[in-house]
């Protein structure tokens, strides 16, 4: 697809997936507590949603709790879910006034209630909304999606609906969490680290990568532009001679 150009040429890709990485660090550099650095992130989260709507991106999803973080300490893991739903809460005037259509990529079994009722409710309230989806990846893993895919093509073959030799790509496609969104043109990844950290294993496969100095709170429009100036210059060739 021909990426959509935004004032002064910037090339503006039309989906974009970021890992957000770097808050522990953030703060540990400010001398602060690692959730100060989370708490910090949210304006980087704001930013970054404004702005990709602003630019035309159609598609943004950001990596906000993986399967893994589950192992972190219980009251970061909580102080976390505080946060979201705070976002939540907090930001359905950011969502509604970019036309930002909200989902959620991800495993429900292990949100508490009030996370999932407060998800459902700016998912439902922002349904109509035709401008950027943005999908948040919590509970998410990549290999789970996959395993989940394969668990629901199991099923349709065990029914009688599916014939195994059926199951191609655009199958196990069709089965992922959200399939109707693209896959990303374009991963960014903050605090320098170079590894996708179980994100959207089966959608990046031709993603370009562009990876951020700065910590996910430093993280603003410059650095955002910065990111598609650096997309804007890639050759994508998806092993063609081009
Ligand atoms: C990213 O920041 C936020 C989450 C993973 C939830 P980190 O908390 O991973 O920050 P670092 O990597 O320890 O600096
Ligand atoms: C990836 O960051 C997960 C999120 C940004 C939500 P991590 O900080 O958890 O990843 P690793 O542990 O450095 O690979
Ligand atoms: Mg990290």
């Amino acid at each position: 697809m021909k990426p959509s150009s935004a004032p002064g040429d910037l090339v503006v890709p039309h989906s974009v997936a970021v890992i957000m990485d770097g808050n522990g660090r953030w703060a540990k550099q400010a001398g602060l507590e690692r959730i100060r650095g989370h708490e910090r992130g949210i304006d980087a989260v704001r930013t970054t949603v404004t702005e990709c709507a602003k630019l035309g991106v159609q598609a943004l999803v950001l990596y906000a709790f993986s399967e893994e973080n589950w192992q972190r300490p219980a009251r970061e893991v909580n102080l976390l879910f505080g946060l979201l739903k705070k976002f939540l809460r907090d930001e359905r005037g950011t969502l509604m006034d970019n036309r930002v259509r909200l989902l959620h990529s991800g495993r429900r079994e292990r949100l508490a209630k009030d996370v999932l009722d407060l998800l459902d409710e700016t998912i439902a309230l922002t349904v109509q909304n035709t401008g950027m989806r943005l999908s948040l990846a919590i509970s998410y893993g990549g290999r789970q999606e996959i395993v989940d895919a394969t668990r629901a093509l199991a099923l349709r073959v065990q029914r009688g609906e599916l014939q195994p030799a059926a199951i191609d790509e655009a199958a196990i496609h069709a089965h992922l969490y959200h399939p109707e969104l693209p896959d990303p043109d374009l991963l960014i990844r903050t605090a320098g680290e170079q590894r996708i950290s179980n994100f959207l294993l089966w959608q990046v496969s031709y993603a370009e990568i562009h990876v951020a100095d700065v910590c996910w709170p430093d993280f603003r429009a410059e650095h955002l532009r910065a990111a598609f100036a650096d997309y804007g210059r890639r050759v994508r060739k998806f092993g063609k001679v081009p």
